[in-house]
């Protein structure tokens, strides 16, 4: 579904990816780890386009997107979440999720109060809201939902955009321990229909979710393999010492 060949960027003198594949299939969940400042967040950006390559090739189900920006690259299928959030707060979530679905429907922006009163928008809202395990919350303000649902809706926005693929960049940041859990839990539903590249930190979220990690040490991928492989890679494990990884 995703695919990453021989990725190369640098910032100055400071080289940040050094020909870095990877292949993710459909159904798969692929995990990226490595330390603080390895490349992690700036090789995601290259695959959403935020960021550019200085070489090398990023293909969606096969399509060519490297030359892609950002929005052609959501319309082609690559689902994300936003670092800067992409939550209306003084609107329900309900609300929320009709205006994600309706920017997908391609109708007007400009009338975000009548997006929630359209049946077919609100429907197709109601049913990403149950997917992300937030039908209860529906009429609440998103404002006041908590730091764990707000990160559900924020997921449940990309849903909106029917990705066929997700990007995700440590998603259980800023979560406690039963946030965490419930964010877990809920990935590892989508990650049967939906394949994605997870950045994670929380070894615990790896272990339930990824079926290939890959270490990322310096811009590098030093070891790549299950979950359990890489636990016991050596490389792996001096590059992520006192990094949870014991
Ligand atoms: N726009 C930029 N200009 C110059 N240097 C940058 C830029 N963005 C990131 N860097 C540097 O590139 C390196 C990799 O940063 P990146 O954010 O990709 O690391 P990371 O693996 O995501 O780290 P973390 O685990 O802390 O999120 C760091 O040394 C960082 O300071
Ligand atoms: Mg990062």
């Amino acid at each position: 579904m995703l695919e990453i060949r021989n990725l190369n960027k640098s910032f100055g003198a400071l080289k940040v990816s050094r020909d870095i594949s990877i292949e993710i299939g459909p159904d798969q969940c692929h995990a990226l780890i490595g330390p603080n400042g390895a490349g992690k967040t700036t090789l995601i950006h290259q695959i959403s386009g935020v960021l550019q390559p200085d070489s090398g090739y990023v293909a969606l189900g096969g399509q060519d997107i490297t030359q892609m920006s950002v929005w052609q690259r959501v319309q082609a299928g690559l689902g994300r979440t936003f670092q800067i959030t992409s939550v209306l707060p003084s609107f329900s979530v309900l609300e929320n999720m009709a205006i994600a679905a309706q920017a997908k429907a391609g109708s007007s922006m400009q009338f975000f109060r009548d997006a929630a009163t359209e049946t077919g928008l609100n429907e197709t809202a109601r049913a990403t809201l149950d997917r992300v395990g937030l039908s209860d919350r529906a009429d609440m303000r998103a404002s006041d939902l908590s730091h764990g649902e707000l990160r559900l809706l924020e997921l449940g926005i990309a849903l909106a955009a029917d990705p066929k693929f997700l990007l995700l960049d440590e998603p259980m940041a800023g979560l406690g321990r039963t946030e965490s859990a419930a964010l877990i839990t809920m990935l590892s539903q989508l990650r049967n229909s939906l394949p994605m590249l997870l950045v994670e930190h929380d070894m615990d979220a790896i272990f339930q979710l990824a079926d290939t990690v890959s270490v990322l040490v310096d811009g590098s991928v030093i070891a790549r393999g299950t979950p359990d492989e890489v636990r016991a890679d050596s490389a792996a494990r001096a590059a992520y010492l006192g990094d949870g990884m014991a």
